[in-house]
């Protein structure tokens, strides 16, 4: 199916319709925040899923009831997708902990009212890309990316869901009230989690025993969320994501980019990249 079949285009960027119908992105749009809520923000394949088991985590201080008895999708819901009006997200007690795929410039009026807290995750692209590839091919919901020439093509000009990757990372970066904003990279988590976990508990004003944050990153480990059916996606109906073509939790690792780019494509990736983002200061992970 094609791009007008699958998506609508909504303040400027595709979004899959079966799962963003308008109703509920007027609710997104007239939600009331309140300061004390904790928003998770990512572009699509960037480690929504990891962060959606980690906070929930740190809020619990460890107990582990939510995780393992509350799907992803309705512990911390995506604001914009369908079910988020359904989920009486206004009686939940503070802190409420939501998620979302928008730009900075989609987010809500309320959000810039209240300016609740934001984690951004950043991924380096290129495994964003292979993410997403991997992905698109096996979610129903989502235009086959074809070969990963075409998919590269796309995916450089933002005719994907969510838009461009250039435009999401450069327009959080550049968030007003940065004191509101944590920012870290998947590749610091994969790296060392337990210090990530650690940053992220403060920066949600969490004092958390050593012994608690290594129970956290051992939960939040690769391995061990594959096998957390509230996670992994395996409640999910076979014709909407078929996991025998790929996985949901698929590999986990920085740098699976290596294993799919040839060098004409890295060479045309680096070259879109340096052009897009040369104003940008900001020292990436994977860049050093
Ligand atoms: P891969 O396809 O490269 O394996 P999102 O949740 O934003 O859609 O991102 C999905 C990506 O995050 C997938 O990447 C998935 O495997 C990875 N991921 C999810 N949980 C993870 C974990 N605990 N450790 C490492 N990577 C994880």
């Amino acid at each position: 199916m094609t791009e007008a079949e699958l998506y609508s285009e909504y303040k400027g960027v595709y979004v899959p319709k079966i799962l963003h119908p308008p109703e509920c992105l007027k609710y997104y749009e007239e939600f009331d925040f309140r300061q004390d809520d904790i928003f998770v923000v990512t572009y699509p394949k960037s480690g929504t899923t990891w962060m959606q088991e980690i906070v929930p985590l740190i809020q619990s201080e460890g107990d582990m009831a939510a995780v393992l008895t509350l799907p992803n999708w309705d512990r911390m819901p995506w604001m914009e997708e369908h079910r988020a009006n359904v989920l009486n997200l206004e009686q939940r007690p503070s802190p409420r902990m939501f998620t979302t795929h928008f730009h900075y410039s989609m987010m809500p009026p309320s959000y810039f009212k209240v300016k609740p807290k934001v984690i951004y995750v950043m991924r380096n692209p290129k495994d964003v890309f292979t993410s997403s590839f991997h992905y698109y091919g096996m979610a129903s919901y989502l235009v086959d990316p074809g070969t990963a020439d075409e998919f590269m093509d796309k995916f450089l000009s933002g005719k994907v869901m969510f838009g461009s990757w250039f435009d999401h990372v450069k327009g959080w970066l550049n968030a007003e009230d940065q004191d509101r904003v944590m920012y870290i990279s998947y590749e610091e988590m994969i790296l060392d989690l337990k210090a990530s976990v650690t940053k992220m508990s403060r920066f949600l004003g969490k004092s958390l025993s050593e012994e608690v944050i290594a129970k956290i990153a051992d939960h939040c480990t690769f391995k061990n969320m594959k096998q957390n059916k509230m996670s992994n996606y395996s409640m999910v109906p076979v014709e909407f994501m078929d996991q025998k073509k790929s996985e949901f939790l698929r590999k986990g690792i920085a740098g699976d980019w290596k294993n799919l780019f040839t060098e004409a494509q890295t060479e045309k990736f680096n070259a879109i990249y340096k052009e897009k983002m040369k104003d940008v200061k900001f020292t990436f992970f994977w860049d050093l």
